[in-house]
């Protein structure tokens, strides 16, 4: 169905989501890495919507979660307990313990949790989160392997943690490292491996080693995906130099879904400024806030008026504030009332957003082949 029709039908705005997109991601992913033992845990903070789960799950893949509220999500859509890894940021230590009882696999990112877990741990098996300070990702906002990064624990802690290790008599069956998202530099990507596969090396009985994610899409059309097959085929060469049986986990988020959905508003006025022409669309940073708060670049199509004179509009929402989604973009000319489309809305897009000015948060449909499906969420 075109998109106009989908508006007629469904209002604006609105994310449509395409079933195939995420498939063909994920077939992408789990051929290049064929030949070693390899799971992909996929982020749900990326979109967390049930159908876009269930597409997952049929595929065989599992979870990466960072909430009680996404565990809870994923166990009661059937997601395997062992196929749910929980790397929460600073989480409260109950948070832990309910991860634990749950059965899901819990990858612990301060020594500070142990002595406050102490006991509890006895004979239980935890993975680590590792920050080995190198610091990486497509932005400073998303990069999370610094030496500044909240996240995970600095590689000198390690020692401490073996010791607690003998003082609680808990296993370490994981090293977790994720760097950032949407990591420019493929050879950065690397590094992380490098030292993943290092820390590795001072744990005996490790099951699996998990590289988080980082790998990046194309939000324009000049950008480059990383390229899984030379990711992949470095990933095999250090599983055969390491030696031992081990297990490969990928947490992909925007890899999966990012270029799987769009985000349809409509223009409520055009307007203009002492300088500036404006295209005043029924949408703002309450439904995408990437350009916002990571000056994020989305691609803008206007699907109203393909042939229309090129001019240059500032995209902006109807939020009582400043909610720009692109400054001095050449659109084909835009009047009230046409649709524009903003690409790349898959992923962080759903998720992130809220009901600031009392505004309601979009419907979602998913186009599955010829099956168009309403799978808009109550919250
Ligand atoms: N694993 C961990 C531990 C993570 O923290 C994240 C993302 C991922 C995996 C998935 O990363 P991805 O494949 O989606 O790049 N909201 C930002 C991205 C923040 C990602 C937070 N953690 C954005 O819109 O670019």
């Amino acid at each position: 169905m075109e998109i106009e029709a989908l508006v007629r039908e469904y209002g604006s705005p609105l994310f449509v989501y395409d079933a195939g997109h995420i498939r063909r991601q994920y077939k992408r992913l789990t051929q290049a890495f064929e030949g070693i033992p390899f799971d992909i845990h996929y982020a749900m903070k990326a979109n967390e919507n049930p159908a876009i789960l269930k597409i997952i799950k049929d595929l065989g893949g599992g979870i990466d979660a960072v909430s009680p509220g996404e565990i809870d999500r994923a166990l009661n859509l059937g997601f395997d307990k062992t196929d749910i890894v929980f790397t929460p940021s600073c989480p409260d230590v109950e948070e832990l313990k309910y991860a634990f009882s749950k059965g899901v696999r819990v990858h612990i990112g301060a020594a500070e949790y142990f002595p406050l877990l102490g006991t509890f741990l006895k004979n239980k098996k935890t993975g680590l989160r590792v920050n080995p300070a190198i610091g990486i990702g497509g932005n400073q906002k998303i990069a999370t392997a610094h030496i500044d990064s909240k996240f995970g624990m600095p590689v000198n802690d390690l020692q401490k943690v073996k010791e607690y290790q003998s003082l609680y008599g808990f296993e370490v069956e994981a090293i977790h490292i994720h760097t950032g998202s949407n990591v420019n530099n493929i050879g950065d990507l690397k590094k992380t491996v490098d030292h993943l596969f290092e820390i590795a090396g001072q744990f005996d009985n490790l099951r699996y080693l998990d590289a988080g994610s980082g790998l990046k899409i194309k939000y324009r059309d000049t950008d480059k995906e990383t390229d899984v097959e030379e990711y992949a085929a470095y990933i095999k060469s250090k599983v055969k130099e390491y030696g031992k049986n081990i297990r490969i986990l990928l947490e992909p988020g925007k890899y999966l879904v990012g270029n799987a959905g769009i985000l349809v508003t409509t223009v409520n006025i055009v307007k203009k400024g002492y300088k500036k022409l404006f295209a005043g669309v029924n949408s703002g940073f309450h439904h995408l806030i990437r350009p916002m708060y990571y000056d994020a670049y989305h691609e803008i199509i206007n699907i109203s008026n393909p042939g229309g004179e090129k001019k240059t509009y500032d995209v902006v929402g109807q939020l009582c504030e400043e909610d720009t989604f692109a400054y001095d973009r050449e659109l084909n000319e835009v009047r009230r009332g046409d649709i524009l489309i903003i690409k790349s809305a898959g992923a962080y897009a759903y998720s992130m957003s809220m009901n600031y000015n009392l505004r309601p948060k979009p419907k979602e449909i998913l186009i599955d082949g010829d099956k168009i499906k309403d799978i808009s969420q109550k919250i």
